[in-house]
This record gives C-alpha cells, structure tokens and sequence, in this order.
C-alpha cells in the first residue's frame, strides 16, 4: 500500500533507511562481517570476480567492481545481455555474480547460465527468496530491501550496493588474506548508513533543483570512481521516468565528444565524492565555460566543489566509499520530483516492465 504518498516510488525512496537497516542487520561484526553462508574461508580458491547484470543492477555491479578493484580483487562489470553475446573467459575459480533485484531477469539468468555451463562458481545476488537466480546459482546472498513495486528501482540499488560493500570484505579477506583497506572505518560508516539516507529523504532541495529539469534539452551526468556508476544511474533514472534526454558519463571523457552537446541549457550533475576531487573539478569549470549550469551533489566538506557549481544538493560527510550511495538519493528525488511536474506514469512508466523475463 502506498499509505500518504501519491507513488510508490516516493514511498519506496523514503523506506531506505529500513531497507537498508534490514540488509545491514546482524552483518557487521565488530571490524569484520558476518554473512550467513559465508564464514571466512568460503571464497578460497576464486582468483577473479565477474558481474553481470542489466540496468540499475548493472550499475551496482560497477560499484561492486571498483569496491573489489581498489584491493587488489581482480573483477569486471558485464551488461548480461552482451555477455551472452561475447563471453568472458572463466574457469572454475572465477565468481560470476548476478546481481538481481527480482532474481527473474531473463538476460541475466542466460548470462549465469552461460558462465555455469562453462565451470564458473555462481552467485546470485537478489532481493527474492525462492526465485530462479537464487534457485539455480551455487550460492545465493540475499540483499532484504522488501518488497519493491515501482518500475524505478530505488530502495533495491542502496541495498545492492550496502550488501556489496559486506561482500567485498568478505572476498578481499578471503582472496589476498587482508582486510580491505581502512575497513574498521568504512564498516563504521556502513553501520550509520542508514540515518545518513535518512538526513537526505529529509531534505526538500531536491525538488526546487528539479524546476531546471523541465526542459526538452539534455541533462548530463558525471562522477569519475563509484560516482560514476551513480551518474550512469542518475541518468537512468532520469530517463526512465520523465522521458526526459539524460545520459551519465565518466567526467573525465567530456572532454572526448560530449562536451560538444553542453550548453547553457543543458544541466549537468556533478557527483563528488571526495575521491578525485581535483579532477572533478577541473571538470566542472570545463562546463561551466560552455554556460552550463552545474548541480554539485557532495558533502559539504567538499568545498572546491560546492563553492564552484552554481547549484547544491548536500549529502552527509561520511567515508568517502559511500557517499556515492547517498548522492544517488538526491539523484532519485531529483528524477522524482521532475517527472511529478511532469505528471508522468511514475510507477508504471511507459514501455517498460518491472522484471523484465525476455530476452
Ligand atoms: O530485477 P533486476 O535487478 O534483474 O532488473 C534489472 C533491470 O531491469 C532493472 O534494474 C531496471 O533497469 C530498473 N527498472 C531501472 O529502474
């Protein structure tokens, strides 16, 4: 039931904090995690991580990749549709995960299939006890956002990227036999996530912002790390619900063809993290010379940042791993909100379905 709000995508992006409470509870255990089925040691013998998935889920994979990446985890991100196309090479100790809200998409189930086939070790990771990722992969870890009824993804991708985060210990651990790198702090900072989501679904800035989305042209997305699969998110997002043009790009390829569409009516979103800030902001003044209007989205610590762009979105100080997380919220309220101007379908948006079973 949608109780006091006008769609379940806003109901959705307001349960964050319980979501992500629920996936977070009994897993953090003093400096290292506790994950049901996988105590340390069960990931012995993997050598290379691979994702595959579709969507809003392949975006959490990325995150996932960069999480691995940063501490020596070899891993890759793949669109599951494409690697049925084109298959990464596996052997029995690469970890294919799904990631999968609903466990039921189609391309993703094929690409799983596909790495099974050829000797891989599978993992799904989803939403959904009992469906067929969950069934037919090795091993299964379950994400526990409840329920998810609008078409946008919202709640599941935080909760995606929180289990991730847990995950990542785990695998760091048991691949190279060290804690992932400043982990006590990191895990701290996950443990407060949620209130941190919480401060941000609080905050109504996001919907004044939106007044700039209105427009027929182009909104662009950057973040350079984990904040670049959040602008692809954004974008995502974005598009998915007002029908709106918006794409996400890593902020240092702008200036390799994109920035030829920024103009001064095309806004762009800058996600700032505190990783890469330097660059970030060479970016922003990049676009701002073109008479952009940029939407810094970052804590307030990230002063260069924020005194630069012309508009602000804040988000809570936190381990700068995370923030991407947070960042993504407003990114939802700021799709929210246009699309409600826009008085879209907002839960059931046109073409689209919320679980997408062909391939
Ligand atoms: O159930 P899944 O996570 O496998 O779904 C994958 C995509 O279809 C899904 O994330 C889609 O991109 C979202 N509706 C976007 O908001």
């Amino acid at each position: 039931e949608k109780g006091s709000y006008d769609h379940y995508m806003l109901k959705e992006i307001h349960e964050q904090p319980v979501a992500l409470r629920q996936t977070l509870h009994g897993r953090i255990d003093g400096d290292d995690v506790s994950l049901e089925d996988f105590p340390p040691g069960s990931f012995e013998g993997v050598d290379s991580v691979q994702f595959v998935a579709c969507g809003t889920s392949y975006h959490a994979g990325m995150y996932g990749e960069w999480l691995l990446s940063k501490d020596g985890v070899e891993a890759n991100t793949f669109i599951a549709s494409e690697y049925a196309a084109s298959p990464a090479p596996v052997d029995e100790d690469t970890l294919v995960i799904g990631v999968t809200q609903s466990g039921e998409t189609a391309d993703t189930l094929e690409a799983l299939e596909s790495a099974r086939q050829r000797g891989a070790r599978t993992l799904a990771l989803t939403n959904v006890i009992g469906s067929t990722a969950a069934r037919t992969c090795d091993d299964a870890l379950f994400i526990r956002a409840g329920p998810e009824i609008g078409v946008a993804a919202t709640k599941t991708f935080s909760s995606q990227v929180a289990t991730l985060v847990l995950l990542a210990e785990r695998l760091v651990r048991d691949l190279t036999g060290s804690p992932t790198d400043d982990h006590a702090a990191r895990l701290d900072a996950l443990e407060s996530l949620p209130e941190h989501v919480e401060v941000v679904t609080n905050d109504t800035q996001a919907a004044d912002v939106s007044q700039r989305c209105l427009g027929d042209n182009g909104h662009f997305f950057i973040g350079r790390g984990n904040a670049y699969s959040v602008a692809l998110e954004g974008a995502l997002k974005f598009k998915e619900i007002t029908y709106g043009h918006a794409e996400g790009f890593a902020a240092g390829e702008l200036k390799h063809g994109p920035l030829a569409l920024v103009t001064p009516e095309t806004p762009i979103f800058a996600v700032g993290t505190g990783h890469y800030q330097n660059r970030l902001e060479s970016n922003v003044n990049e676009i701002q010379t073109r008479g952009a209007p940029v939407i810094a989205i970052a804590p307030r610590t990230a002063s260069g940042l924020v005194d630069t762009a012309d508009e602000f979105l804040p988000v809570p100080a936190t381990h700068p791993d995370l923030v991407a997380i947070l960042a993504n919220v407003q990114l939802q309220l700021i799709a929210y909100h246009a699309a409600n101007e826009m008085e879209r379908s907002i839960d059931k948006p046109r073409n689209l379905a919320k679980s997408v079973t062909v391939e």
